[in-house]
Protein backbone atom coordinates (compact mmCIF):
# COMPACT_ATOMS: atom_id res chain seq x y z
CA UNK A 1 0.00 0.00 0.00
CA UNK A 2 1.34 3.82 -0.88
CA UNK A 3 2.27 5.65 2.34
CA UNK A 4 1.54 9.37 1.44
CA UNK A 5 2.93 12.56 2.98
CA UNK A 6 0.22 13.48 5.68
CA UNK A 7 -0.66 17.17 6.03
CA UNK A 8 -1.12 18.32 9.90
CA UNK A 9 -4.12 17.86 11.38
CA UNK A 10 -6.51 20.49 11.20
CA UNK A 11 -5.31 22.80 8.50
CA UNK A 12 -7.86 25.30 7.05
CA UNK A 13 -8.85 25.55 3.13
CA UNK A 14 -6.08 27.61 2.40
CA UNK A 15 -3.15 25.99 4.69
CA UNK A 16 -4.14 22.65 3.19
CA UNK A 17 -3.89 23.80 -0.35
CA UNK A 18 -0.62 25.80 0.41
CA UNK A 19 0.53 22.27 1.83
CA UNK A 20 -0.27 20.51 -1.54
CA UNK A 21 1.11 22.55 -3.56
CA UNK A 22 4.41 22.69 -1.16
CA UNK A 23 4.64 19.17 -0.98
CA UNK A 24 3.42 17.89 -4.64
CA UNK A 25 4.94 21.19 -6.88
CA UNK A 26 4.31 19.99 -10.36
CA UNK A 27 2.80 16.67 -9.75
CA UNK A 28 -0.49 18.52 -8.43
CA UNK A 29 -3.12 19.03 -10.39
CA UNK A 30 -6.82 20.78 -9.52
CA UNK A 31 -10.03 19.37 -10.93
CA UNK A 32 -12.15 22.12 -11.81
CA UNK A 33 -15.84 21.80 -13.41
CA UNK A 34 -16.37 25.78 -13.14
CA UNK A 35 -18.89 25.33 -10.03
CA UNK A 36 -18.67 27.56 -7.55
CA UNK A 37 -16.35 25.22 -5.44
CA UNK A 38 -13.97 24.74 -7.86
CA UNK A 39 -13.80 28.65 -8.15
CA UNK A 40 -12.87 28.49 -4.78
CA UNK A 41 -10.25 26.22 -4.84
CA UNK A 42 -8.60 28.02 -8.08
CA UNK A 43 -8.36 31.27 -5.96
CA UNK A 44 -6.72 29.09 -2.79
CA UNK A 45 -4.75 27.75 -5.80
CA UNK A 46 -3.49 30.82 -6.97
CA UNK A 47 -1.97 32.51 -3.78
CA UNK A 48 0.24 29.73 -3.42
CA UNK A 49 2.85 31.08 -5.45
CA UNK A 50 3.02 27.43 -7.80
CA UNK A 51 2.09 27.30 -10.97
CA UNK A 52 -1.04 25.17 -10.34
CA UNK A 53 -2.47 22.73 -13.29
CA UNK A 54 -5.81 23.23 -13.61
CA UNK A 55 -7.97 20.85 -15.79
CA UNK A 56 -11.76 20.52 -17.01
CA UNK A 57 -13.10 17.44 -18.34
CA UNK A 58 -14.79 18.45 -21.77
CA UNK A 59 -17.51 15.81 -21.91
CA UNK A 60 -19.23 17.17 -25.13
CA UNK A 61 -21.56 17.69 -22.97
CA UNK A 62 -21.50 20.53 -20.71
CA UNK A 63 -23.46 23.77 -20.97
CA UNK A 64 -21.96 26.75 -22.84
CA UNK A 65 -22.17 28.37 -19.55
CA UNK A 66 -19.46 25.82 -18.04
CA UNK A 67 -17.08 26.57 -20.64
CA UNK A 68 -17.51 30.23 -20.29
CA UNK A 69 -16.91 30.24 -16.63
CA UNK A 70 -13.91 28.15 -17.13
CA UNK A 71 -12.79 30.47 -19.39
CA UNK A 72 -13.46 33.53 -17.30
CA UNK A 73 -11.14 31.72 -14.24
CA UNK A 74 -8.21 31.48 -16.76
CA UNK A 75 -8.32 35.01 -17.93
CA UNK A 76 -8.61 36.19 -14.29
CA UNK A 77 -5.88 33.68 -12.90
CA UNK A 78 -2.68 33.80 -15.08
CA UNK A 79 -0.38 32.59 -12.58
CA UNK A 80 -2.47 29.02 -13.03
CA UNK A 81 -2.09 26.71 -15.62
CA UNK A 82 -5.40 25.94 -17.32
CA UNK A 83 -5.93 22.93 -19.46
CA UNK A 84 -9.15 20.94 -20.77
CA UNK A 85 -9.36 17.18 -21.51
CA UNK A 86 -11.62 16.13 -24.09
CA UNK A 87 -12.90 11.84 -25.03
CA UNK A 88 -12.01 10.47 -27.90
CA UNK A 89 -13.64 11.03 -30.85
CA UNK A 90 -13.71 7.33 -31.83
CA UNK A 91 -14.65 6.11 -28.85
CA UNK A 92 -17.61 8.46 -28.39
CA UNK A 93 -18.35 7.43 -31.89
CA UNK A 94 -18.71 3.55 -30.92
CA UNK A 95 -20.86 4.67 -27.75
CA UNK A 96 -23.63 6.81 -29.61
CA UNK A 97 -23.50 4.11 -32.44
CA UNK A 98 -24.42 1.60 -29.26
CA UNK A 99 -26.58 3.03 -27.02
CA UNK A 100 -27.63 6.35 -29.45
CA UNK A 101 -27.16 10.29 -27.86
CA UNK A 102 -29.45 9.68 -25.18
CA UNK A 103 -28.80 5.96 -23.89
CA UNK A 104 -27.81 6.97 -20.68
CA UNK A 105 -31.53 7.35 -19.40
CA UNK A 106 -32.03 3.39 -20.25
CA UNK A 107 -30.35 1.99 -17.18
CA UNK A 108 -27.43 2.63 -14.54
CA UNK A 109 -25.14 0.30 -16.80
CA UNK A 110 -25.43 2.60 -20.03
CA UNK A 111 -25.04 5.93 -17.91
CA UNK A 112 -21.90 4.17 -16.35
CA UNK A 113 -20.54 3.45 -20.22
CA UNK A 114 -21.17 6.83 -20.62
CA UNK A 115 -19.80 8.53 -18.16
CA UNK A 116 -16.84 5.95 -18.43
CA UNK A 117 -16.12 6.92 -22.10
CA UNK A 118 -16.90 11.11 -21.40
CA UNK A 119 -15.61 11.52 -17.94
CA UNK A 120 -13.37 8.82 -17.07
CA UNK A 121 -10.93 7.84 -19.34
CA UNK A 122 -10.38 11.74 -19.52
CA UNK A 123 -9.66 11.78 -16.32
CA UNK A 124 -7.16 9.22 -16.48
CA UNK A 125 -5.16 11.12 -19.02
CA UNK A 126 -5.76 14.23 -17.48
CA UNK A 127 -3.84 12.99 -13.90
CA UNK A 128 -1.72 10.39 -15.96
CA UNK A 129 1.93 11.38 -13.48
CA UNK A 130 0.29 13.48 -11.10
CA UNK A 131 0.53 12.23 -7.57
CA UNK A 132 -2.03 14.32 -6.33
CA UNK A 133 -5.11 16.02 -7.24
CA UNK A 134 -7.35 18.81 -5.68
CA UNK A 135 -11.70 18.75 -5.80
CA UNK A 136 -13.91 20.67 -4.55
CA UNK A 137 -15.92 17.66 -2.75
CA UNK A 138 -17.86 18.92 0.26
CA UNK A 139 -19.29 16.44 2.89
CA UNK A 140 -22.64 18.63 2.93
CA UNK A 141 -23.30 17.37 -0.84
CA UNK A 142 -24.68 13.83 -0.57
CA UNK A 143 -24.76 10.49 1.49
CA UNK A 144 -22.23 9.21 -1.04
CA UNK A 145 -19.62 12.23 0.22
CA UNK A 146 -20.82 12.47 4.10
CA UNK A 147 -17.81 10.43 5.66
CA UNK A 148 -15.52 11.99 3.26
CA UNK A 149 -11.62 13.01 4.61
CA UNK A 150 -9.55 15.77 3.66
CA UNK A 151 -7.20 13.37 2.07
CA UNK A 152 -7.62 9.88 0.78
CA UNK A 153 -6.22 7.60 -1.45
CA UNK A 154 -7.94 8.06 -4.72
CA UNK A 155 -10.20 5.57 -5.31
CA UNK A 156 -9.43 5.38 -9.15
CA UNK A 157 -5.53 5.01 -8.42
CA UNK A 158 -4.73 4.01 -4.89
CA UNK A 159 -1.06 5.59 -5.66
CA UNK A 160 -2.63 9.04 -5.75
CA UNK A 161 -3.99 11.37 -3.03
CA UNK A 162 -7.13 13.06 -3.27
CA UNK A 163 -7.59 16.48 -1.09
CA UNK A 164 -10.75 18.28 -0.53
CA UNK A 165 -10.14 21.49 1.27
CA UNK A 166 -13.27 22.46 1.19
CA UNK A 167 -14.74 19.51 3.22
CA UNK A 168 -16.77 21.30 6.17
CA UNK A 169 -17.43 24.22 4.29
CA UNK A 170 -21.46 24.83 3.67
CA UNK A 171 -23.15 26.78 0.82
CA UNK A 172 -23.17 29.88 2.42
CA UNK A 173 -19.52 29.82 3.40
CA UNK A 174 -18.45 29.03 -0.09
CA UNK A 175 -20.68 31.71 -1.62
CA UNK A 176 -19.40 34.66 1.09
CA UNK A 177 -16.28 33.51 0.05
CA UNK A 178 -16.69 33.91 -3.87
CA UNK A 179 -18.30 37.26 -3.11
CA UNK A 180 -15.67 38.52 -0.93
CA UNK A 181 -12.87 37.79 -3.28
CA UNK A 182 -15.00 38.80 -6.54
CA UNK A 183 -14.20 35.26 -8.19
CA UNK A 184 -16.35 34.50 -11.37
CA UNK A 185 -18.75 31.74 -10.61
CA UNK A 186 -21.15 29.82 -13.11
CA UNK A 187 -24.13 31.98 -13.91
CA UNK A 188 -26.18 28.44 -13.63
CA UNK A 189 -26.00 28.83 -9.80
CA UNK A 190 -28.56 31.61 -9.94
CA UNK A 191 -31.01 29.45 -11.78
CA UNK A 192 -31.52 26.82 -9.30
CA UNK A 193 -28.29 24.98 -10.14
CA UNK A 194 -26.48 24.51 -7.07
CA UNK A 195 -24.79 21.09 -8.74
CA UNK A 196 -23.84 21.15 -12.31
CA UNK A 197 -22.40 18.43 -14.71
CA UNK A 198 -23.68 17.75 -18.43
CA UNK A 199 -26.43 19.78 -19.39
CA UNK A 200 -29.14 16.50 -20.48
CA UNK A 201 -27.71 15.03 -16.89
CA UNK A 202 -28.63 17.89 -14.97
CA UNK A 203 -31.78 20.18 -14.04
CA UNK A 204 -32.47 23.35 -11.61
CA UNK A 205 -33.83 21.94 -8.08
CA UNK A 206 -37.03 22.99 -6.61
CA UNK A 207 -37.26 25.05 -2.75
CA UNK A 208 -36.48 22.04 -0.17
CA UNK A 209 -35.18 19.54 -2.40
CA UNK A 210 -31.36 18.19 -1.69
CA UNK A 211 -28.28 19.43 -3.46
CA UNK A 212 -27.61 17.25 -5.64
CA UNK A 213 -31.79 16.35 -6.74
CA UNK A 214 -30.82 18.03 -10.13
CA UNK A 215 -28.00 15.31 -11.10
CA UNK A 216 -29.50 11.95 -13.10
CA UNK A 217 -32.45 12.87 -10.76
CA UNK A 218 -34.08 9.36 -12.45
CA UNK A 219 -31.45 7.78 -10.31
CA UNK A 220 -31.85 6.59 -6.50
CA UNK A 221 -29.29 9.18 -4.47
CA UNK A 222 -26.88 6.53 -3.47
CA UNK A 223 -26.41 5.97 -7.28
CA UNK A 224 -25.68 9.78 -7.92
CA UNK A 225 -22.14 9.29 -8.98
CA UNK A 226 -20.39 8.76 -12.59
CA UNK A 227 -17.37 7.58 -11.26
CA UNK A 228 -15.04 10.01 -10.47
CA UNK A 229 -15.67 10.11 -6.68
CA UNK A 230 -15.87 6.28 -6.49
CA UNK A 231 -14.87 5.29 -2.61
CA UNK A 232 -14.12 1.24 -2.92
CA UNK A 233 -15.16 0.10 0.08
CA UNK A 234 -17.70 2.63 0.79
CA UNK A 235 -21.69 3.43 0.10
S1 LIG B 1 -19.61 14.57 -10.07
O1 LIG B 1 -18.75 13.39 -9.91
O2 LIG B 1 -20.95 14.42 -9.49
O3 LIG B 1 -19.67 15.04 -11.46
P1 LIG B 1 -19.40 17.09 -8.80
O4 LIG B 1 -20.08 17.78 -9.93
O5 LIG B 1 -20.14 16.98 -7.50
O6 LIG B 1 -18.87 15.66 -9.23
O7 LIG B 1 -18.02 17.80 -8.56
C1 LIG B 1 -17.16 17.41 -7.50
C2 LIG B 1 -15.75 17.75 -7.90
O8 LIG B 1 -15.33 16.87 -8.95
C3 LIG B 1 -15.56 19.15 -8.44
O9 LIG B 1 -15.40 20.08 -7.39
C4 LIG B 1 -14.33 18.97 -9.28
O10 LIG B 1 -13.19 18.98 -8.46
C5 LIG B 1 -14.51 17.57 -9.86
N1 LIG B 1 -15.20 17.58 -11.17
C6 LIG B 1 -16.46 17.24 -11.44
N2 LIG B 1 -16.74 17.36 -12.76
C7 LIG B 1 -15.60 17.80 -13.35
C8 LIG B 1 -15.22 18.13 -14.68
N3 LIG B 1 -16.09 18.05 -15.69
N4 LIG B 1 -13.96 18.54 -14.90
C9 LIG B 1 -13.07 18.63 -13.88
N5 LIG B 1 -13.36 18.33 -12.61
C10 LIG B 1 -14.61 17.92 -12.33
FE1 LIG C 1 -22.87 11.02 -20.14
FE2 LIG C 1 -24.62 12.16 -18.45
FE3 LIG C 1 -22.32 10.99 -17.56
FE4 LIG C 1 -22.28 13.31 -18.93
S1 LIG C 1 -23.19 12.93 -16.88
S2 LIG C 1 -20.91 11.61 -19.19
S3 LIG C 1 -23.92 12.94 -20.47
S4 LIG C 1 -24.10 10.01 -18.53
Amino acid sequence: MTTFPQPPPGLEAQALVQWAADTFREDLALACSAGVEDSVLVHLAAQTGHRVRVFMLDTGRLHPETHETFDRLRLSYPQLRFEVYSPEADEVEALVAGQGLFGFRDSLVARHTCCEVRKLAPLRRALAGSRAWLTGLRREQSPTRADLLATEPDGGSPERLKVAPLLDWDLARTWAFVSKHHIPTHPLHQAGFPSIGCAPCTRAIEPGEDLRAGRWWWERPEHKECGLHNRPGKA
